[in-house]
């Protein structure tokens, strides 16, 4: 086939392609059948790999993922993300109503709609195309999530021909069905890998995961809910929701519009008695003035616009018997009171265990060991004690004890003035503790061993195949095949982890490839106090190597730029101890790097910048934001996150914040672009 004819014919598949794609994903109503519509896939799939030149990134092939992001680009919003004010009952809902008459007078609507429990997401389209997805992150920023955005078939990558702006805004939420959330948390439950609490976590623990093909795999969906454009094109939100349903995008059918406060009621008792029907989670009801010019006219507070509020429904509350108190000891050595109660059944599952959070919460309710306790569900995994009845109280009960002694390892426990958590001290012999530092080694800004997760650690760790770190470098496939154990979950419920052939592969692949890991990442790994990834860099730096900062004094340490006394101090606390001392000369033996060695990625390469501090800021065209950053580096010069007097250059790429050109200018800091850049060091 030519350039030219295989080019209209991708066109005309892109295009086919995208229409049952809407018919399916957004109207649940296929035309054609699952296998027609693979083939047509495959068709466009080959053409594009016959001529790569003609592949888009929007193309409909693209919904597989395979895209990599090590790390998000920081994008800036062009219209900040708000969040909305929350009421839990009618007495609250009719203040903000009055609010809203008191303004406005009587003459206005409301929009009611369901309130998504999902991820807020930004989408920008240029020219019907999608360019752009960020998660809302502070409001003002977030993350460039696009990669794995382009997988959520509901999502149009393409609008077809419509009446829409060259440049506009979507807004919504990136949720899980039910189902499906049910369906990977099980498989992932018998894989030992860690399950989810709830959908929301599920999505947006998907949503940053760096290989957008296993987000293609878990099948996200999203519902638009905003409209946003530099100039006004729709008189109300009625009318912008069902406008950009007709350019394909998914907005719920569960939208209606109300005249005053008893149909706003009458709708939020309607949803809330189908809402376990809906098949995603919802949790509760957001409620807009309808005409635009009237929300425009009552504006925004700092947070949250005064135009809309959210109604929040009550989580189910439920009565149980206490059975027994407690503890629980965490990965940093906190303590948390658990409550283990008499099974009962509570929003979709029986519920054993709740927690108790603290001392001070313990004594507040008073609960006590046979009490009769409400049980509530809120968004997390772990229900809560809301309080006792205390008419169904035994009268020869006696007020709760709290532990003086850790559960784990017997050590006294300890409360620092002014906190609430109890803590072990035994940071170095409690097994919960010991755990908690083999995770933070393989992190993935440490060692990075992502094959090794805490259900895979706990099993190892009991089976005493590791109880260091460097004990994960003893592990070899005969240590490692047909391990087994079955352990219950933080809710009592019982997970299974097995090590099976591909599993073990893996996983001693990727213990292989992280003793590649730089010294800097291995100091950082060892989770030595106040010794961060900023704080390791700076040390391997100056010292490069760990002999040399093993040995260095109190005063050589204190004269590294920007190390203080404290860190100082935690630094030889760590080396005096034996068995620390034993654990780095191990890692050394098992040829993890101990020094810093320089390659080809982070060699010197000249003190041209030498004293100069930059701040990089925006997106680049031949480089990526960390290799200028490790350009400057290598040259001599420093990185820094925010523009000040100090700083010597404001790189700034495409998009780069406004803010922090101002705040440039200011303090007279040079701007320079990636070419001006290039002739500084050249
Ligand atoms: S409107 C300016 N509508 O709730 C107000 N938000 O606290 C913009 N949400 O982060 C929000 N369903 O992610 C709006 N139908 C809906 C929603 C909704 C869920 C989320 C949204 C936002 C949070 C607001």
């Amino acid at each position: 086939m030519k350039k030219e004819e295989a080019e209209k014919r991708i066109a005309t598949l892109t295009l086919e392609i995208n229409e049952h794609n809407h018919k399916y994903y957004v109207f649940s109503q296929p035309v054609i059948s699952d296998r027609e519509f693979d083939r047509m896939l495959e068709e466009l799939i080959k053409l594009e790999t016959e001529f790569p030149n003609l592949l888009k990134p929007n193309s409909p092939s693209q919904r597989v993922g395979g895209a990599i992001t090590k790390e998000f680009a920081t994008v800036r919003h062009k219209y900040a993300m708000l969040s909305l004010g929350n009421t839990y009952n009618e007495e609250e809902l009719l203040e903000f109503d009055t609010r809203v008459r008191k303004q406005l007078g009587d003459d206005f609507e409301y929009a009611c709609e369901l309130k998504f429990d999902g991820v807020a997401i930004s989408l920008t389209y240029v020219d019907g195309q999608l360019v752009q997805a960020a998660t809302r992150g502070d409001g003002v920023q977030g993350d460039d999530v696009t990669a794995n955005v382009r997988t959520i078939c509901s999502i149009p990558l393409t609008l077809p021909q419509g009446d829409y702006p060259d440049r506009f805004e979507v807004r919504g939420e990136i949720f899980m069905h039910r189902h499906e959330f049910d369906r990977i948390n099980s498989q992932r439950a018998t894989d030992g890998a860690t399950s989810y609490a709830n959908p929301r976590n599920f999505a947006s623990g998907t949503l940053k995961m760096q290989d957008s093909a296993e987000v293609a795999r878990r099948n996200l969906d999203c519902f638009i809910y905003g409209f946003y454009a530099d100039e006004e094109i729709f008189a109300n939100h009625f009318e912008a929701m069902h406008r950009i349903k007709s350019w394909g995008f998914k907005v719920s059918d569960m939208l209606v519009k109300c005249k005053d406060m008893t149909g706003v009621l009458s709708y939020i008792a309607d949803v809330e008695k189908d809402r376990l029907q809906l098949g995603f989670d919802i949790d509760g009801v957001v409620i807009k003035v309808n005409s635009h010019l009237q929300q425009a006219e009552l504006g925004f507070t700092a947070k949250s616009p005064r135009w809309a509020i959210s109604y929040k429904y009550k989580a189910e509350s439920v009565t149980t018997r206490l059975l027994a108190i407690t503890y629980q000891v965490g990965r940093t050595g906190a303590i948390t009171p658990v409550a283990n109660l008499e099974p009962v059944w509570l929003g979709g599952t029986t519920v054993k265990r709740a927690s108790l959070h603290n001392a001070d919460i313990i004594e507040k309710l008073d609960v006590r060991e046979g009490d009769f306790v409400y049980v509530e569900k809120g968004g997390e995994i772990i229900p809560k004690i809301t309080g006792v009845d205390i008419a169904k109280r035994e009268p020869d009960s006696t007020p709760h004890v709290y532990a003086t002694h850790c559960p784990e390892c017997g050590t006294a426990l300890q409360r620092t003035e002014g906190e609430v958590q109890h803590y072990c001290p035994n940071e170095g012999g409690c097994p919960p503790q010991l755990k908690g530092k083999i995770e933070h080694f393989v992190s993935r800004k440490a060692m990075d061993i992502d094959t090794l997760g805490s259900a895979r650690i706990d099993m190892l760790y009991e089976k005493g195949l590791v109880k260091n770190v460097a004990d994960i470098y003893s592990l070899d496939y005969d240590a490692l095949i047909g391990l087994e154990s079955e352990k219950e979950d933080e809710v009592g419920e019982v997970r299974k982890t097995s090590f099976q052939e591909k599993t073990v592969a893996n996983l001693i692949e990727g213990i292989a490839i992280s003793r590649k890991q730089p010294m800097e990442k291995v100091l950082f790994a060892l989770g030595i106090r106040h010794v961060g990834d900023t704080v390791a860099k700076k040390l391997a730096a100056h010292f490069h190597s760990f002999q040399n900062l093993a040995r260095a004094t109190r005063e050589e340490l204190i004269a590294v730029p920007e190390i203080g006394e404290v860190i100082a101090d935690s630094i030889i606390a760590f080396f005096e101890v034996a068995a620390n001392a034993d654990v780095v000369k191990k890692l050394a033996e098992y040829g993890l790097q101990m020094e810093v060695v320089h390659n080809e990625t982070n060699a010197p390469l000249s003190d041209k910048l030498k004293g100069k501090s930059f701040v990089v800021s925006g997106t680049f065209v031949k480089f990526t934001r960390e290799e200028l950053k490790s350009l400057i580096e290598r040259h001599g010069g420093k990185n820094s996150s925010s523009v000040s007097s100090k700083t010597s250059f404001l790189l700034a790429g495409n998009d780069s914040g406004p803010a922090k050109i101002e705040k440039a200018t200011q303090n007279k800091v040079a701007v320079i672009s990636e070419e001006e850049f290039e002739q500084l060091i050249a």
